[in-house]
């Protein structure tokens, strides 16, 4: 059955700045993402998380923003812009069952996968994909919203990635959230 992909109409509620007072994006990215870094984030939307990294990484890092739908990624560029932050992002339309970047294979330092993977077509291509993608030791911080999403399903999520050359880290306490970090072996 064909996964529900959240609309672009609820992608301007997920970027509203009201809910910082649920996911302060910056606290939640502050340990991970530091200056110079090169950051994914799969499933951006409108670029909540991806803006706060793109100031965490600073003039010379970069946030990779990859999302199935271009009209995210179009508001997403626009509203880097409005905030000087355009020269340090970069927008990937990816297709429903892969992230298609094999030409960044090794080179993520941190990856976000937040609300997403719930929607992706394919998991064990996708986490075959993002192993592929991030360096050895690199972190990937995993949330699936509480309400649609079991613990369950996210523990499952979590034994594909671990088939795929993740460790679990650590639970990670988030609000309306199942999250985990996990972190990629050096293989
Ligand atoms: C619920 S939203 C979460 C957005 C964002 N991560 C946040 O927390 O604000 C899920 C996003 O993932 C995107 N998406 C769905 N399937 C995807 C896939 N296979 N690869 C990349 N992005 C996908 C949707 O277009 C949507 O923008």
């Amino acid at each position: 059955m064909a996964k529900h992909i959240c609309p672009v109409w609820m992608g301007y509620f997920l970027a509203s700045g009201l809910r910082k007072l649920l996911h302060n994006p910056t606290k939640l990215i502050g340990p991970y993402v530091t200056p110079d870094m090169t950051v994914l984030d799969l499933g951006c939307a409108m670029g909540f998380f991806s803006l706060p990294m793109a100031e965490a990484v600073g003039p010379e890092g970069k946030v990779v923003c990859v999302d199935v739908q271009p009209r995210m990624l179009a508001i997403l560029k626009r509203r880097a812009a409005r905030v000087g932050l355009a020269d340090r992002i970069e927008t990937h339309v990816c297709r429903k069952d892969s992230i298609a970047l094999d030409d960044r294979a090794g080179s993520f330092d941190f990856a976000l996968a937040f609300a997403v993977l719930h929607e992706v077509a394919d998991q064990e291509h996708t986490w075959d994909e993002l192993a592929q993608l991030l360096k050895p030791n690199a972190h990937l911080l995993l949330a699936e919203p509480a309400g649609h999403v079991t613990e369950d399903e996210v523990e499952q999520s979590v034994s594909i990635a671990r088939k795929h050359g993740f460790v679990f880290n650590k639970v990670l306490l988030i609000r309306w959230a199942h999250a985990a970090l996990l972190t990629r072996t050096v293989s």
